[in-house]
């Protein structure tokens, strides 16, 4: 996997999202629509990961953060959770040489609740590696629910109150302090691929303001180039936080 494709270069965008969240649907559907199991569409999603990354360091986003495994996803088989779980693992491990080459800064976003501890251990040993590397901040979803990381927030608040460490009001600030990862900025771009229109649970908080984008495209199909189709739908959008901009409708 190269990081810098001559013959795929990416278009000029008007703008760039700073932070794009992207919920990796559509493994298997991918797998069955091939006669193959699940898990081979998920498989089959690792180099879509790969490309995606490359695609988005070469556009100029600073932050990307991967929907790989939800809080919801218990709910799967026991043979499909299981292998999810190795998977994670291998793909952060077998990864983790050409993602520091490419200055990537790994980060783990979801609850240790339930998750393996062997698949926490590999996250923040891919932490601790790529801690110091400048470039992109890929943030890995791995057990991670919208819901659960707002009640993180609250809980760990409320336990500061208890302490009688919390001073002043509890403003949108205080609170974003708490979340898995306090300093990742706003979701710009939330994208999901495989044509489902939810948010599957998927940064709640975040994403109060960004624009979505939802594509057709399988996961394992995804590359570099479906990512940059994504930024120029998002570069297209009108975004106005609530504010009033007037101009002549064409
Ligand atoms: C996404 O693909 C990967 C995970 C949820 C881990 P799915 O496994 O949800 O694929 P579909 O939606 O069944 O096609
Ligand atoms: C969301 O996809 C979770 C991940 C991609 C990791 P799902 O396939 O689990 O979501 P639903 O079931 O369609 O909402
Ligand atoms: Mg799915």
């Amino acid at each position: 996997m190269k990081l810098f494709d001559p013959e795929r270069n990416p278009p000029k965008f008007a703008k760039v999202p700073e932070h794009i969240a992207v919920v990796m649907d559509g493994n298997g559907r991918w797998a069955n629509s091939r006669g193959l199991t699940r898990t081979e569409g998920h498989r089959a999603g690792e180099a879509a990961l790969l490309d995606v990354v490359a695609g988005a360091i070469e556009a100029g986003v600073k932050n990307l953060t991967a929907y790989a495994f939800s809080t919801e996803n218990w709910k799967r088989s026991p043979e499909e959770v299981r292998f999810l779980m190795g998977y994670n693992k291998e793909v952060l491990r077998r990864r983790r040489d050409l993602l520091m080459e490419w200055n990537v800064r790994i980060r783990w976003v979801g609850s240790a609740k339930r998750l393996w501890p062997s698949v926490v251990a590999e996250l923040q040993e891919a932490e601790r590696l790529t801690a110091k590397n400048t470039g992109l901040v890929l943030n890995m979803a791995v057990n991670y629910g919208g819901r659960q990381e707002i009640l993180h927030a609250a809980s760990a608040l409320v336990e500061r109150a208890r302490e009688g460490k919390l001073k002043g009001a509890v403003t949108e600030k205080a609170f974003s302090r708490e979340l898995y990862q306090p300093q990742m900025p706003d979701v710009d771009l939330f994208l999901r691929s495989s044509g489902e229109i939810r948010t599957s649970n998927f940064m709640l908080w975040e994403a109060s303001y960004a624009e979505y984008v939802f594509l057709d495209d399988l996961w394992p199909d995804f590359t570099r180039e479906t990512l940059w189709r994504a930024i120029e739908e998002y570069s297209k959008r009108q975004r106005r936080f609530g504010n009033a901009d007037d101009r002549p409708i064409n």
